[in-house]
């Protein structure tokens, strides 16, 4: 099994998907908040680009069956239900609807890499049964983080690192890992111990800090709250 984690959100990464495993990874917050959403009983997630898409896409479902959510600038978007806080993402909220989720990076990778022979929605939340998912698809592995803003992510990086350890624990050998792959086991290594400092250092989180959204740093660092393991497939991710 070959693993690569490409550091930055890359085309050049975008090739031969078709034979690959994919795992999208936005920690803050994209990612978390789905595997949230599908938690507390979301029927399905529909991610799209722009919040122009998420207005018109809503108007084709009754509007007691969906919720409009996501952010820019980290910021809820006006006009929607929800913002982009997985702590926003409770059962008596959201069981049985359709969220249509707009984000700056989060949303975007998924259809980045929509080709994925399967595309898996990864996170801290559902690291182990991601990685056991993986394990029992027996092809390469590709560990996308969606990025900041083009930029590597902290956060993303650690989270790929973390399946990256647990792969390499757990799975046959033998197990190549690209020179991209090695770094995130490394950067993984070094934050193990205390997955919020990676976050409190990151970028982002210390964006999400000064808007007062510290606690989402928290929660997002908590490690296996479910086995879920959602897919994206046809534009629509499920359980
Ligand atoms: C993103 O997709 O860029 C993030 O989820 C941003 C955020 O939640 O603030």
């Amino acid at each position: 099994m070959r693993i690569d984690t490409p550091l930055i959100p890359s085309s050049s990464h975008l090739q031969n998907l078709a034979s690959q495993s994919v795992v999208v990874m936005d920690v803050l917050r994209a990612t978390s908040v789905m595997v949230q959403a599908l938690s507390s009983g979301v029927k399905e997630i529909i991610p799209v680009t722009t919040v122009e898409e998420a207005f018109q896409l809503a108007k084709s479902f009754p509007s007691e069956t969906r919720l409009l959510g996501g952010e820019r600038k980290s910021r809820k978007i006006a006009g929607f239900d929800l913002g982009n806080s997985p702590r926003e993402y409770i059962t008596a909220k959201v069981k049985g609807k359709t969220l249509i989720l707009t984000t700056t990076n989060g949303t975007k990778a998924f259809h980045a890499v929509s080709s994925g022979k399967t595309v898996l929605v990864g996170s801290f939340l559902n690291v182990s049964a991601v990685t056991q998912r993986c394990l029992h698809q027996e092809a390469d592995v590709i560990l996308y983080g969606s990025g900041d803003e083009g930029e590597l992510s902290l956060e993303d990086t650690v989270c790929g690192g973390m399946i990256i350890d647990r792969l390499i624990h757990l799975g046959k050998p033998p197990i190549e890992l690209t020179d991209a792959s090695q770094m995130a086991l490394i950067a993984y290594q070094r934050f193990q111990r205390d997955l919020v400092e990676a976050l409190r250092l990151s970028n982002h989180g210390r964006t999400l800090i000064d808007l007062g959204l510290g606690e989402d740093l928290s929660f997002c660092a908590q490690t296996d709250t479910t086995v879920l393991v959602p897919t994206f497939k046809d534009g629509v991710v499920r359980i």
